[in-house]
C-alpha cells in the first residue's frame, strides 16, 4: 500500500489544514458513481474485470508474440500508450530487453515527424516483429497513421496474409475504424472497456498486452491491483488517495498551482509522464486545475533545482520513493583521494541518495515548497500496481474535489477538429 507523508507540507497548511470532510464527500460521488462522467468509472473494478475475463488471452498472446518476434511495436497515444510505457520503463528499465534478449518493445503512433519514423525503422532492421495497434476510438491521427506505416512494413516483409497473424488490435469492442478494420481483416483483437476512459485504462489490454511481451508478471500487477482498489475504496482519513487529494487541494486554494512530480529512479521518468496525462487531462479544464510538470531527480537539481528553490512561489513538490532498492553499488575507495571524496568510499550509493533526499526535501520547504511523500516499498509489480490504483482514486477524488468531471478532455477536441478541417481543406 501507498504510504503518503505530509510532514513536509504541513507548515504551508492554514489552521484548518486539508478539507477531509470534502475528501470524503468527493471519495462517496466516486465509488457510489454519482458524480459528472460516473459512465467512466469502470477502472476501479477493472482489475477483477480483467482476471475473471481477458487475462488467459492476453498471456497467450504475448507467449504468441515473445515466440514470433523479437521487436512489439506498439501504435498508441495518450492513454492509449502512456501506461504501457510507463510500467516497461519502471519495471523493466528502457535497457532490461536489450540486455536480456528478450522481446524489445518500442512504441510509435505518438508522432508525425519523420524523422522519428525513420529512425525506429532503421532500429527494427531486419528483426521479426509484429504490431500492437491500440486506439479506444480508433480514429486518432497520429497513431492511424502510425499503423499504416507498420502495417506496410508488416506486408512488405511476410505478405499480406502472413501480416495479418502479426498484428493485435487493442480497441472499441463494437465500433470504431480500427474495430471494423480489425473484424474485417481478422485480427486478433483486444478490448477497451467501454466504461473505462483511455488515461485510466493501463490495467486492461492496453497496457498489459504489451506489458507481458515486455516480460513483466501481469498476474501479479492485477492481483495487487485487487487489493489496492480494495483499500483505497475505505472511507477514511487514514485512505492515502485522501490525504494526497485533500493535501494538494489545501495547497492549490493557497496558490500552489503547480506541482512537480519529482523521482529520484531515471526508470519513473515515464510513469511521471503518465501521471501528467492523468492528473492535466482530467483537472485542467473550466479554467482551472494544477498544472502538472515532472523532474527526473539527481539530474535536474543542476538544471530546474535553480527554479524549483527559488522561482516564483506557486509550486508544490511531490517526490515519490520505493524504500528498498533493487540492487545496490559500493562507492570505491582511490588512493591518494585526489577528489577528496574517500570519506564516501564504501558506503552504498542508496544510503547516499537517501541523505541527499532529505537535504533536498529541507533545502525545497525552506525555499517555500511544500513537499509531499508518496513511497511504496519497492520497484517491482506490486509497487507499480499501488502507484497506477493510488493515483487513480486520488485524482477522481482530486477532480471532484474542485467541481470538474475527471472523465472527459473536451479541450483535446478542439486542436482535432482545426486539425482534420485544415487538412481536408489541403486536398
Ligand atoms: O484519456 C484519453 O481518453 C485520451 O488521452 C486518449 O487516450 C488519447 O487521446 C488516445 O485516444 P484513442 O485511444 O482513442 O486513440
Amino acid at each position: 500500500m501507498v504510504k503518503v507523508d505530509l510532514s513536509g507540507a504541513k507548515a504551508f497548511f492554514d489552521a484548518a489544514g486539508p478539507d477531509y470532510a470534502a475528501a470524503a464527500d468527493a471519495h462517496r460521488t466516486l465509488f457510489n458513481g454519482t458524480g459528472a462522467g460516473n459512465d467512466f468509472i469502470g477502472w476501479l473494478e477493472l482489475p477483477q474485470r480483467i482476471i475473471d475475463t481477458e487475462l488467459k488471452s492476453i498471456l497467450a498472446a504475448a507467449e504468441k508474440i515473445k515466440k514470433q518476434s523479437e521487436v512489439l511495436l506498439v501504435v498508441g497515444i495518450g492513454g492509449s500508450y502512456l501506461g504501457a510505457r510507463a510500467a516497461i520503463e519502471l519495471l523493466q528499465t528502457p535497457s532490461h530487453n536489450r540486455i536480456s534478449g528478450e522481446t524489445e518493445v518500442y512504441f510509435m503512433g505518438t508522432t508525425l515527424s519523420p524523422d522519428a519514423i525513420n529512425e525506429l525503422i532503421a532500429v527494427l532492421g531486419d528483426r521479426d516483429f509484429s504490431v500492437n495497434v491500440i486506439s479506444k476510438s480508433g480514429g486518432t491521427l497520429e497513431p492511424a497513421l502510425g499503423f499504416r506505416v507498420a502495417k506496410a512494413l508488416l506486408e512488405r516483409k511476410y505478405g499480406r496474409t502472413a501480416a495479418k497473424k502479426r498484428i493485435y488490435a487493442t480497441t472499441d469492442g463494437s465500433k470504431g475504424v480500427l474495430h471494423n478494420i480489425a473484424k474485417n481483416e481478422g485480427y486478433e483483437m483486444f478490448t477497451v472497456p467501454d466504461d473505462v476512459g483511455g488515461r485510466f485504462s493501463v490495467l486492461s489490454a492496453v497496457g498489459l498486452l504489451p506489458m507481458a511481451v515486455a516480460g513483466i508478471d501481469i498476474e501479479t500487477v492485477l492481483k495487487c491491483a485487487v487489493e489496492e482498489m480494495r483499500s483505497l475504496s475505505l472511507a477514511s482519513p487514514e485512505n492515502p488517495a485522501w490525504q494526497y487529494a485533500a493535501a494538494r487541494q489545501h495547497l492549490y486554494r493557497k496558490g500552489k498551482n503547480i506541482e512537480i512530480l519529482a523521482g529520484y529512479e531515471p526508470s519513473f521518468r515515464f510513469f511521471a509522464e503518465w501521471w501528467k496525462q492523468l492528473y492535466g487531462e482530467s483537472e485542467g479544464k473550466n479554467s482551472i486545475g494544477i498544472y502538472p510538470a515532472s523532474v527526473e531527480y539527481n539530474a535536474d537539481l543542476h538544471s530546474m533545482g535553480q527554479y524549483v528553490q527559488d522561482g516564483p512561489r506557486t509550486l508544490m513538490e511531490t517526490v515519490v520513493s520505493f524504500d528498498v532498492p533493487r540492487t545496490d553499488y559500493k562507492v570505491p575507495f582511490e588512493l591518494g583521494d585526489p577528489d577528496g571524496l574517500n570519506y564516501l568510499a564504501g558506503r552504498n550509493f542508496s544510503d547516499i541518495m537517501a541523505t541527499v533526499v532529505a537535504a533536498v526535501k529541507a533545502a525545497h520547504i525552506s525555499g517555500g515548497v511544500p513537499n509531499i511523500g508518496v513511497s511504496v516499498p519497492s520497484r517491482d509489480e506490486a509497487g507499480f500496481a499501488a502507484l497506477v490504483c493510488f493515483f487513480e482514486v486520488a485524482c477522481g477524488i482530486s477532480a471532484y474535489m474542485m467541481g470538474v468531471n475527471p472523465f472527459n478532455q473536451p479541450g483535446v477536441e478542439e486542436y482535432k477538429k482545426n486539425m482534420f478541417r485544415m487538412l481536408k481543406e489541403q486536398n
